[in-house]
Formats: structure tokens, sequence, C-alpha cells
């Protein structure tokens, strides 16, 4: 198929399996999903029964939806503007399409929605329509803060590395996602009521909840006296991890040597700072909040580093709040 047909309909099938993780099947009991006529409004090709087939869980029976069947016995609706009524429960992975991505290639997206990912309004369906959802979305979704009343776990789905000896089974060593993108994904589980925190998972790893985690993090600074992308700047910055290690780090500016600092450039910058800037303090903060945090509130690339970790980036306002003088002070005198 036609990549950017399948981006139309956010059409990537799911293929690693996330439904063996411990979240997922204390989720499923809770749910109580052997009595249940689960609900898949964004069938495809029914992938999601299989992987749930395939670690044992049985539920009552499925009922499977999607604007363009990918198999049979998959009734053809558009469930965005029709939503199924009269589901628990609902397991699924929606489509996911960014608007800025549908413009600039050309491609419908619903006027109905403020969105600004098709998942976001997928999702928003089946959590008024079902009281349990399972969903498989952008592991950015945790940090979009939408939805969190009602989740009860977030699992970053890493793909894990197979020991094997067979060639068959080195080719698939990294046991990914989806067939053909390797974006950062997670597993949202979703409970009928209100949850007091969200328990964050990478894998089968419990991380923390998602109030400690945050309170590892600087308070927020608005200080616009540190400038990004300053040619002129006193600090630098790589921003984005390499392919090897968790590298991210701030360095002197002459480190960058001649390199021309770009408005638009989110990897490497040059940063004017009204003071006289700490390298090695920084990267000791900055190191930190990685390791206590376990970047879960830093955007995930595509692809794993060598050492199994997807590839980082620190945005603009989490670096502004650990270079910020005055969140410094306060971080010592509470410490
Ligand atoms: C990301 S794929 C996932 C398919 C399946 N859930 C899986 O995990 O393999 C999303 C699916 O949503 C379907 N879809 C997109 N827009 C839809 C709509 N408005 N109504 C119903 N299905 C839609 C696509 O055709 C595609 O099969």
């Amino acid at each position: 198929m036609n990549i950017d047909k399948k981006r139309a309909n956010g059409r990537y099938y799911t293929c690693g399996n996330p439904f063996q993780l411990e979240p997922f099947q204390r989720w499923a009991k809770e749910s109580d999903l052997e009595q249940q006529i689960v609900l898949e409004p964004f069938a495809g090709a029914k992938n999601i029964p299989q992987l749930i087939d395939a670690t044992q869980l049985e539920c009552q029976d499925w009922k499977f939806y999607d604007i363009e069947p990918g198999a049979k016995g998959i009734v053809q609706r558009d469930t965005l503007a029709d939503f199924p009524k009269g589901f628990n429960v609902c397991i699924t992975n929606p489509p996911w399409l960014a608007r800025n991505s549908a413009t600039r290639r050309g491609l419908p997206y619903p006027e109905s929605t403020n969105y600004d990912d098709l998942y976001k309004y997928a999702l928003e369906q089946c959590l008024i329509n079902c009281l349990w959802v399972a969903a498989i979305i952008p592991e950015a979704f945790i940090r979009s803060g939408l939805f969190q009343k009602r989740l009860c776990d977030f699992i970053s789905l890493v793909p894990q590395k197979q020991q094997s000896t067979n060639l068959e089974n080195k080719k698939r060593e990294t046991s990914s996602m989806f067939e053909d993108t390797e974006h950062p994904v997670g597993l949202a589980l979703f409970a009928p009521s209100y949850t007091s925190d969200v328990r964050i998972w990478r894998n089968n790893k419990l991380l923390g909840k998602l109030s400690e985690l945050r309170q590892h993090l600087p308070l927020p600074s608005s200080n616009r006296s540190i400038v990004f992308n300053d040619p002129k700047g006193n600090l630098g910055l790589f921003a984005i991890d390499n392919t090897v290690t968790a590298s991210i780090r701030f360095c002197p500016p002459a480190e960058l040597g001649e390199y021309q600092v770009k408005t638009q450039c989110r990897s490497i910058t040059k940063i004017g700072v009204p003071w006289n800037v700490d390298i090695d303090i920084l990267n000791t903060r900055l190191t930190t909040i990685r390791e206590n945090t376990y970047d879960v509130f830093l955007t995930a690339f595509k692809g794993l580093r060598r050492d199994g970790c997807y590839r980082r980036r620190l945005d603009w306002a989490l670096a502004r709040s650990i270079i910020d003088v005055e969140n410094l002070q306060l971080t010592m005198r509470l410490e």
C-alpha cells in the first residue's frame, strides 16, 4: 500500500505484542475481559484480537468496525463520525495523523475537531462511549496532559532485543510494534472512574507514579533573558541524543566552532545567558533529572539508541528551567 494512503487513514497495523505485559494483564482482569463483548472500532486487519489470543486471554466476543475493512467480519463504518454504542470495553490502535502532516500532504482531516492529531479525537470518542479503554497510541501522549482523569497505567513500549541464534529470528531481533514505522509508542489503559494517579511503565518495569516522577522536574521558568538560537550565545547545547547513548549535553559555545545557529533548529543551539554559566553543574542537573524521571518528559524519536533506549530531545522549555539560576538557587536551598 502506498505510504500516503496509509497515512491518510493513519493505517499502521499493530505487530508487536504489548498485551502480554503485566499491567495489561491486570487491566484485563479488572475489566472482566472474559465476560465482555469487546469493541475494536478501528480494526484494520484484525491484528489486535490475534495478539490477545496469543497471550491466552479470552473475551466473550469481538465486534469490529473500520472505514476501510482489511479483513472479513468487519463492519464498514466511519466510526469517528458515528461511534458504535453499547460497549463496556474497547481495545484498539486508532488512526494516527498529525493535522500539520495532513495539511502538508493534502490529506483529509476532520473539521469536527481541534485536536492536533487524529488519535486524540479517536481516543476521546472511545472514552466518551466505553468504560474500559486500552489504546496503542504515540508515546508523546503522556506529555500531552490529555484525558488523564481516567488513565490508570501508561506503558512506554520499547522494542526488546531477543537473544537468538537462528538466522530467521535474528532478522526479527528487535520486535517492533509496527510493520513499517518505528514511531515511539505507548499503551494507555483507562478505567471507568477517576484515578488518583497514573502508573508509568517501561514494558514490564514500573518506573513510578506520574506525580512522583514530575517532582524531579525543575520548576518551570519564564526567564526570557535566556535566549535560544543566539549566534553570540555563551552556552552551547546538543539537544538530541546520538544513536549510541544518552548524549544530550551543554557545552562551551567554542565546541560548536563555526556552527551557524538556525532559528528553526531544535537539535544544536547556542544560548545567550546573562550570567556566567557553570556547564558542569548544568550537565549534572540534566543527568540527575534524566535518571530520576527515566526520560518520561523528553520527546522520543524514531529508532532506538545502541543501548536499547529511545533517542530523546530536550525541549527549550525544560532546558530553560535547568539553566535558570533562580531555579538552581531554589533547588540548592531545598536540598
Ligand atoms: C493504526 S490502524 C490500526 C488498525 C488496527 N487497530 C491494528 O491495531 O492493527 C488504524 C485503522 O483505523 C482505520 N480508520 C481510519 N479512520 C477511520 C474512521 N474514520 N472510521 C473507522 N476507521 C478508521 C484505518 O482504516 C486503519 O485500519
